[in-house]
């Protein structure tokens, strides 16, 4: 039986929804989202579409995970347009609070992963996993899912919230989707909005660095230090470009590693011009068959 398409306001709205559709014996999927929806987040949908019987989208651009000078208030908004798109990938239910719903006067508590929010991105933007683990979460307790899938393209908040349900057994079965990218390999993001043309071709360095390290890879090359100095080499080599990270990490863990032994991941920050932009490779210690 299909479900008369609606948008809920409220964590109790959705939860009693997703407490209905449980009792009916309805798998739920759900797919976190700030909005601004682009062809990647619209792959987890239709990812979610063909694993759950109902598909809740949420779009709520976080507050908590944003620092003071970052782009919260800037940040694009479109729930019309955004619902559009989502419609077209089939989902069911969308949830889509505002702030003062989601964080009451007062509200004190938060989820923090404490070794695995420290680096990389967490270095540099202090307090943005506590802000994305607690949302997470929070999103969680209203929409009852079964299952959530969240992009790659994020890796460390995707290992973040793995840790997160693992260690707080909230019972969900995290699914991760490979990177979505423009035909340039730029991956998409909404961020990529605030660049000018320039920029946005300034944009193809991140993915061009992590191509030379995993071709330097099915060559043989196992050194952290050498993967790394060729990945920053077109970085560095591009005036509209300033690397905030480029570091080779354990799957897992995201504890730094000095050779290639086993999986690693590759990840970046850059800033192109003031927007900052992430992109990230997992890397194979053998030679990829093609
Ligand atoms: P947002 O940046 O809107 O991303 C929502 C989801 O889309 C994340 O899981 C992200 O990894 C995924 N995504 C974005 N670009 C992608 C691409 N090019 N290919 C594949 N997946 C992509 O991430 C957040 O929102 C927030 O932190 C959130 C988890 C919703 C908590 O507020």
């Amino acid at each position: 039986m299909n479900i008369p398409f609606e948008i809920l306001r409220t964590p109790a709205a959705m939860r009693a929804r997703a407490e209905y559709l449980r009792r009916d014996g309805r798998r739920i999927a759900v797919v976190p989202t700030m909005g601004a929806l682009h062809e990647g987040h619209l792959a987890l949908l239709r990812e979610a579409r063909a694993r759950a019987d109902v598909v809740i989208l949420t779009i709520f651009v976080n507050p908590t995970q944003f620092g003071p000078n970052e782009d919260l208030a800037k940040y694009p908004r479109d729930e019309d347009g955004d619902l559009a798109k989502a419609r077209t990938c089939g989902i069911d239910l969308a949830f889509c609070p505002e702030a003062a719903a989601m964080y009451p006067a007062g509200a004190q508590t938060f989820v923090e992963v404490r070794e695995l929010q420290k680096p990389m991105c967490g270095a540099s933007r202090p307090g943005h996993f506590a802000g994305v683990a607690t949302v997470v979460a929070k999103l969680f307790h209203a929409t009852l899912p079964h299952l959530a899938v969240f992009g790659e393209k994020d890796y460390q908040q995707l290992a973040i919230i793995r840790r997160m349900v693992r260690d707080l057994d909230f019972g969900i079965e995290i699914v991760g989707v490979p990177i979505v990218r423009e035909a340039d390999g730029v991956a998409l993001s909404s961020r990529n909005a605030y660049l000018s043309p320039e920029q946005r071709a300034a944009a193809r360095v991140l993915s061009a660095g992590l191509e030379a390290a995993a071709r330097a890879v099915a060559s043989g090359e196992c050194d952290a230090a050498q993967l790394l100095a060729l990945a920053r080499a077109p970085i560095e080599a591009e005036p509209l470009a300033r690397i905030d990270y480029v570091e080779l990490r354990d799957v897992d863990e995201l504890t730094p590693i000095d050779r290639l032994e086993r999986r690693a991941v590759m990840a970046m920050a850059v800033f192109v011009g003031t927007t900052r932009l992430i992109d990230n490779r997992v890397l194979l210690s053998q030679p990829v068959a093609r």
